[in-house]
C-alpha cells in the first residue's frame, strides 16, 4: 500500500508528516452528527456496514491519512458481561466492580462477543479508498480497569477505582490479567482481519504514580506489544499524563509513543528511547482559536518535523465536541501543505 502513514512508520519518509486524529470520526464531523440524529452510538458501532461508513467519514471529509476503527475501548468489559450502556452522560456499567463482594466472579470473558467488530473491519477493508490504512485499537489496561471498577466516567479522577487498586492489589492484578488476555486475543483478530496499525489508548495513565504503573500495568503493555510485533503490526502506545515516565518506555513496549499536549514534544524526544517514534501532540482546544493561531502553531512545529522524519502528526488527546469542523479541515490541509523543509 502506498500510504504516507505506513511509509513513514516503515522508514520511507515523505516530505511531510502523516496526519490522523484521535476521535476523528465522532465529535467534529457534520456528517457524523447527521447520522447520530438517526442512530444511537451503539447502533452505529454494532452494524458492520454503518460502522465501516462512519470509520471512513474522516478520510473523505477531512482528508486524513488513515482511518481508525469506529468502536470503543469499553467493548472489552462489555464482552465480559459487565452490562455496558452508552448514555447521554457517557458510558455506564450496570455492575461496577466497586459494588461487588467478589469482583472476579463478575467477569465472564466471551471472545465471540467481539465478532461483530471483525465484521466491521472486513467491511472497512472492502469499502475503503485505495491506500487508506486502517488503525485498530483497544484501551490500555489501567484505563479499561478504572471504568470497570468505577462504573461511570463523570469523575475523571476515578476516586473509587484508585482506592480499589490500593485496597485489593491481588484481585486487581488478576483483573488486569483477564483484561490483558482478552485484549491480546482482540488485537490478534484485528491483525488477522487486516488492520494495518494498532493503537493502545492508555488515556488515564496519569491517575496513579508511574512506579505503580510500571509495576502493575506495564507488563500487560509488553505482552500486547509482543503479540503485535510477532504479527508485524506497528504498535502505538498512548499513555496520557505519563510525564517524565516516558523515559522508562523501551522498544519492548511499543514502536511509537503518543505524546499528550501537556508534554513538550522536543522534551519528549529528548527523554524517549531513540528507537521509539513520536506521535502527537497538538492541544485539541487550540482548534477553538482562529485560523491564524492554528497556522502559527503548526509553523512552530517545522523545526521538529524537519529533524524527525518518522514523526506522525496527531493531537495530544482526542477532538473535543464543539470544535468547528472548518478548523479541523484547515489544520489537516495546513499539515499537508506546509513546507516541512526536509530537502
Ligand atoms: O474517531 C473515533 O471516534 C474512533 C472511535 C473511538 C470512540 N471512542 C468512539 C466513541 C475511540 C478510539 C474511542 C476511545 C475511547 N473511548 C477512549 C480513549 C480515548 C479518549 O478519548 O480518551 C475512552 C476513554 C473511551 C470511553 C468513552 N466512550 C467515553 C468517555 C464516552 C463518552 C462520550 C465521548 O464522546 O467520549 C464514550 C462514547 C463514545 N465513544 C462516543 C464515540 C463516538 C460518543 C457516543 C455518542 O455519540 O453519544
Amino acid at each position: 500500500m502506498d500510504s504516507v502513514l505506513l511509509n513513514t512508520i516503515n522508514g520511507k519518509y515523505s516530505d511531510r508528516p502523516p496526519v490522523w486524529y484521535m476521535r476523528q470520526a465522532g465529535r467534529v464531523l457534520p456528517s457524523y452528527m447527521k447520522l447520530r440524529e438517526k442512530y444511537t452510538f451503539r447502533q452505529m458501532m454494532n452494524d458492520p456496514e454503518l460502522a465501516a461508513d462512519v470509520t471512513l467519514l474522516p478520510v473523505y471529509d477531512l482528508g486524513t491519512d488513515a482511518a481508525i476503527l469506529f468502536s470503543d475501548i469499553l467493548v472489552i468489559p462489555d464482552a465480559m458481561g459487565m452490562g455496558l450502556e452508552f448514555t447521554d452522560k457517557g458510558p455506564v456499567f450496570n455492575k461496577p466492580l466497586k459494588d461487588s463482594n467478589n469482583p472476579l466472579a463478575e467477569l465472564n470473558p466471551d471472545p465471540d462477543k467481539l465478532n461483530y467488530i471483525y465484521d466491521a473491519i472486513d467491511a472497512i477493508i472492502r469499502k475503503r479508498p485505495e491506500n487508506t490504512p486502517l488503525i485498530g485499537f483497544c484501551g490500555g489496561p489501567l484505563t479499561v480497569l478504572v471504568y470497570m471498577i468505577q462504573g461511570l466516567s463523570t469523575n475523571h479522577s476515578f476516586p473509587d477505582a484508585v482506592k480499589f487498586i490500593y485496597q485489593n492489589k491481588k484481585d486487581t492484578l488478576k483483573i488486569i490479567e483477564i483484561i490483558t488476555e482478552l485484549s491480546v486475543e482482540y488485537l490478534k483478530k484485528q491483525a488477522e482481519h487486516k488492520a494495518d496499525v494498532f493503537q493502545l489508548f492508555e488515556t488515564h495513565a496519569g491517575l496513579i504514580p508511574s512506579d505503580l504503573y510500571k509495576e502493575m500495568f506495564l507488563p500487560s503493555v509488553k505482552k500486547l506489544y509482543k503479540t503485535a510485533a510477532d504479527l508485524h503490526l506497528p504498535f502505538i502506545f498512548f499513555p496520557k499524563g505519563f510525564g517524565t515516565a516516558l523515559s522508562t518506555i523501551t522498544p519492548e513496549h511499543c514502536d511509537y509513543a503518543g505524546i499528550d499536549w501537556q508534554t513538550d514534544i522536543f522534551y519528549a524526544r529528548k527523554i524517549l528511547n531513540p528507537e521509539i517514534g513520536i506521535q502527537g501532540n497538538l492541544d485539541p482546544r487550540l482548534l477553538f482559536a482562529d485560523k491564524k493561531v492554528i497556522s502559527d502553531k503548526i509553523e512552530s512545529y517545522i523545526d521538529f518535523g524537519k529533524e524527525n522524519k518518522n514523526w506522525i502528526f496527531n493531537l495530544g488527546h482526542g477532538f473535543i465536541p464543539g470544535i468547528p469542523f472548518e478548523n479541523a479541515l484547515f489544520l489537516t490541509e495546513k499539515i499537508k501543505n506546509t513546507d516541512w523543509k526536509r530537502n
